[in-house]
């Protein structure tokens, strides 16, 4: 029996599956460790085999590796951006007064929560008449339930400016609690967005750290033709700074700012 190293089965079983393999991190070996045992399986090499015969189990490797890093107001400058230049501007080309925003893959609700402090701090004193919708879209149970507890270590908060945690969160020793009037902005859905469709007629969808990072070729543009179907006609896509559309997903967006982080459909 050969002996892998968790890089060698990344190696071996991402690039079936267009996913990129330098991407995975130590809690997904924990997690194929744990499903391998659950299978009665001995090792890497074994489960190699295994993925090859179960199609199914294939399928689910992307979720099976899934990494849930995240933070508040991850990338700051593009939060800048967002709040002084994309949403006006998404407003301004709206005949309604009620914007919907999805952010793709919440993990503990820093993401989405950062956008509904955008809009509380920046966006609602300068257009009182206009309100945004945030639903924050997760596989993982623990992620939602943190999400809706939304208790916070110092670490994930720190690109959230003084200004903003005096105003919006209460301290309790090591930790901070974000205001009420920012949690009821955001609802949470427990959904798996391999399988699941997107909830339509979106104009801001935040994909973040997650198909843009893990995903290549076919399985990429899979999930970006799911995203701009999703996306209204003055609909915008945020993705992150680190991140890039992709030499197929590129021909479906228009670029609309120049730090790569914001297309239009
Ligand atoms: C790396 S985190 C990024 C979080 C956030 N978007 C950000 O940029 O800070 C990716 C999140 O996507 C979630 N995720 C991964 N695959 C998913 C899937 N198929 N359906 C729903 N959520 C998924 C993970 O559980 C994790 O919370």
């Amino acid at each position: 029996m050969t002996t892998l190293h968790f890089d060698e089965f990344l190696k071996r079983a991402c690039p079936e599956q267009d996913l990129d393999w330098r991407k995975y991190r130590r809690a997904s070996r924990r997690r194929v460790l744990e499903r391998i045992a659950a299978l009665g399986l001995t090792g890497y090499a074994d489960y190699l085999d295994y993925l090859q015969s179960h199609p199914r189990e294939a399928g689910e490797l992307p979720n099976l590796l899934r990494v849930t890093v995240t933070r508040f107001f991850r990338d700051r400058d593009c939060w800048q951006e967002l709040a002084k230049d994309i949403l006006p501007r998404i407003m301004a080309r709206k005949t309604t007064k009620t914007l919907q925003a999805l952010s793709l893959g919440s993990c503990g609700g820093e993401e989405p929560y950062s956008l509904a402090l955008v809009w509380a701090e920046y966006l609602q004193p300068r257009f009182p008449e206009h309100s945004l919708n945030i639903t924050g879209l997760e596989m993982d149970p623990a992620g939602l339930a943190r999400a809706r507890q939304a208790v916070y270590r110092p670490g994930t908060l720190r690109e959230v400016s003084e200004e903003i945690k005096a105003r919006w969160f209460s301290r309790d020793k090591d930790t901070y609690r974000l205001d009420q009037s920012i949690k009821e902005r955001v609802s949470f859905r427990q959904q798996d967005l391999l399988k699941d469709p997107l909830p339509a007629d979106q104009d801001l969808i935040l994909c973040r750290y997650l198909f843009f990072t893990y995903f290549k070729a076919n399985r990429l543009l899979g999930a970006s033709r799911r995203i701009r179907q999703a996306l209204n006609q003055s609909g915008v896509l945020m993705i992150g700074l680190k991140e890039d559309l992709g030499p197929q997903a590129k021909t479906l967006f228009e670029p609309v700012s120049e730090n790569g982080c914001f297309y239009a459909s």
